[in-house]
C-alpha cells in the first residue's frame, strides 16, 4: 500500500521548524542549545542562517535598540511588532517573545491575554516571563491556554530595582536555595526551559541537574544546557556598560563607523556615485528632451 501524502496544510506549517520537544531531547543527549536575541527581520534571518536554535525577541531591545536606561518601559506593542519582523526572517529557530514588564503582573487572565496576542499577532512560538513568585501561577495559566512558556530567574532586569541593581544573584546559601526552588516551581508549572541570568556557576549546575527541562544560561557558567547572548552585546554594537559575562564575537560598531566615514568622505570629494551607480538616458531620447527644453546653460 502506498504511503498517504501528509495533508498540505499541516506539512507546510511545520516545515523546517525546530520541534519544541527536541529541546528536552537535546538536554538528554548533552547537546548544547544556542539562543540569541534578535529584533528585526535581518537579524532573525542571520540567526537562522547561523543555525541558532532559539531566537529571543527580548525586552533588552529597550536598552540596546531604543536607547533606554532599562527594560521597564518596553511595551507589549513594541514586542508584538518586533516579533512580527523577527518571524519573517527566522524560520527554523523557535521564536520566543519576551513578555514586557506590566504585561503579566496584574492577573493570570491578563497574562494569558497578552501571551495569546504575542502568538496570534506576533507569530511567536513561545513566550518568556521573569521571576518566580506570582510568575509561577502566570506561567501555569499561559501553558494551560496552549502557549509554551520559558521561565527566567536570577537577575531579572524588569525588577532590578528590587534586587538592588544589575548584579549577580543567589550568592548566599539562602538566596541560592530560593533560586533553585523558583526554577523547580517554574518547571512544575509547565515551563519548557528556564533562563538563569547572572548566578554563580555552582548554583546554575545544581539547577541544571535538578530540572528535566533545559536551562539556558547568561552569566551562569558553562554547565547550563544552553547559552544566550544579546545581539548587540556579542556583535559589538552596544556602547553602554557590557556585563562581565558578555563575549564579543565581532566589533560591528567599529566596522559600521568606518564604512560610514568612507561614505561621507566619498560624498564630500564627489567620488560617489560613480558611473556604475548611475542611470543613463538613451542618446536619442536625451536629444529629444533637449529639443523640447533646451538646457538653461545653453540657452
Ligand atoms: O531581554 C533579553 O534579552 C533577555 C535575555 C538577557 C535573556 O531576557
Amino acid at each position: 500500500m502506498s504511503e498517504r501524502p501528509k495533508p498540505q496544510r499541516y506539512a507546510s506549517w511545520t516545515a523546517g521548524k525546530l520541534p519544541l520537544p527536541e529541546l528536552s531531547e537535546m538536554k538528554r543527549r548533552g547537546e548544547k542549545i544556542v539562543m540569541v536575541t534578535a529584533y528585526d527581520a535581518p537579524s532573525g534571518r542571520l540567526a537562522d542562517a547561523a543555525g541558532v536554535d532559539l531566537v529571543l525577541v527580548g525586552d533588552s531591545s529597550g536598552m540596546v535598540v531604543h536607547g533606554r536606561e532599562s527594560t521597564v518601559a518596553v511595551s507589549l506593542d513594541e514586542i508584538v511588532f518586533m516579533t512580527q519582523w523577527v518571524t519573517r526572517g527566522a524560520k527554523r529557530p523557535l521564536v520566543v517573545a519576551d513578555m514586557p514588564f506590566g504585561s503579566y503582573e496584574v492577573s493570570d487572565e491578563q497574562a494569558v491575554q497578552n501571551a495569546v496576542r504575542l502568538v496570534k499577532e506576533g507569530g511567536a512560538d513561545a513566550v518568556k516571563l521573569e521571576r518566580g513568585g506570582t510568575s509561577v501561577s502566570r506561567a501555569r495559566a499561559i501553558v494551560s491556554a496552549g502557549v509554551p512558556v520559558m521561565g527566567h530567574v536570577g537577575l531579572t532586569p524588569q525588577t532590578a530595582t528590587v534586587l538592588g541593581g544589575f548584579k549577580a544573584q543567589g550568592r548566599t546559601a539562602e538566596r541560592a536555595g530560593a533560586l533553585v526552588d523558583e526554577a523547580l516551581a517554574l518547571e512544575a508549572a509547565g515551563c519548557f526551559a528556564v533562563v538563569l541570568e547572572a548566578v554563580p556557576a555552582q548554583v546554575a549546575r545544581m539547577v541544571t541537574e535538578g530540572l528535566g527541562v533545559p536551562t539556558i544560561g547568561i552569566g551562569a557558567g558553562a554547565d547550563c544546557d544552553g547559552q544566550v547572548l544579546v545581539w548587540h552585546d556579542m556583535l559589538g554594537f552596544y556602547e553602554g556598560h557590557a556585563p562581565r559575562f558578555v563575549k564579543r564575537y565581532a566589533d560591528l560598531g567599529e566596522l559600521i563607523t568606518e564604512a560610514l566615514e568612507r561614505f561621507a568622505d566619498d560624498v564630500r570629494r564627489s567620488a560617489f556615485p560613480e558611473p556604475q551607480h548611475t542611470y543613463a538616458m538613451p542618446e536619442d531620447e536625451l536629444a529629444a528632451l533637449e529639443a523640447l527644453r533646451p538646457s538653461p546653460r545653453r540657452r
